[in-house]
């Protein structure tokens, strides 16, 4: 039985301050729930949002991280010092990240293998644009972004690799594939680890869905049979929308 994961992506959003008044407004939502519930802050706020968390179910993500454990590298946090202070999860390979910061498939790579390393889960992103979807590569793109993502990490960590189809497209603009597509694409991610890692790995993966998940709408996305949570951006911003979705 895979436990879904409703992970919040709160990007470049809240200053410490007010990530302190959230975080103490949601921090009891996965009582009572077999949902697994995370919350990807700034870093400059995971300091104090950990302390808060310390008697909560809630868990802590960092949004990136470099692959390296220290030294030369200017304005880099790693992971030796998210797991310092009580991170769980790291997002990598975000399209955002992908976009505007020269990520690729080959440091996502490295981040994968760094973060397993150093006892973190990552929650891996991948998605097609919309040029793509439209001349039907999406596909062909995702199955490329995940084998290399993955390539080389070893078997024993690969259970717990999370994995959030997100199709760019549908990142903050509103638009979110429909329940059925979404449910699809996972399908054949899982298919993908099927055919490279065996049946047992690929039944344990957790593959979230993101893009433009809203609480009129996760309820349906949380339905598909394939699809074992959500990475959501904007509706996690907001305490009441937030617990809406972890109630999906
Ligand atoms: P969104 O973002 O929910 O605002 O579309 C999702 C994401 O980028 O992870």
């Amino acid at each position: 039985m895979r436990i879904p994961l409703i992970a919040g992506n709160w990007k470049m959003n809240k200053t410490v301050t007010d990530a302190i008044e959230l975080v103490n407004e949601i921090k009891d939502v996965a009582n009572n729930t077999d949902v697994e519930v995370v919350v990807c802050t700034p870093f400059i706020s995971l300091v104090g949002v950990s302390e808060i968390l310390k008697d909560s179910n809630v868990k802590l993500g960092a949004q990136n991280m470099h692959w390296e454990e220290s030294g030369a590298y200017t304005g880099e946090i790693s992971p030796t010092m998210l797991k310092d202070i009580g991170v769980d999860y790291v997002i990598i390979g975000h399209s955002e990240r992908r976009q505007y910061f020269n990520e690729t498939d080959e440091t996502v790579n490295k981040k994968i293998k760094s973060a397993f390393i150093h006892g973190l889960n990552p929650i891996v992103c991948v998605g097609e644009t919309l040029e793509q979807r439209e001349s039907g590569i999406q596909r062909e793109i995702v199955k490329n972004q995940i084998l290399k993502g993955i390539d080389g990490v070893e078997e024993k960590y690969l259970k717990n690799i999370v994995i959030a189809y997100e199709p760019i497209w549908a990142i903050g603009t509103g638009k979110t594939a429909s329940s059925e597509d979404a449910n699809e694409m996972i399908g054949y991610i899982r298919n993908i680890i099927k055919e490279k890692y065996g049946e047992e790995i690929s039944e344990e993966i957790r593959i979230q869905y993101g893009g433009s998940v809203k609480p009129n709408n996760v309820t349906e996305i949380m339905n598909q049979v394939e699809i074992d949570g959500a990475l959501v951006g904007g509706a996690s911003l907001k305490a009441d929308d937030f617990r809406k979705l972890v109630d999906f």
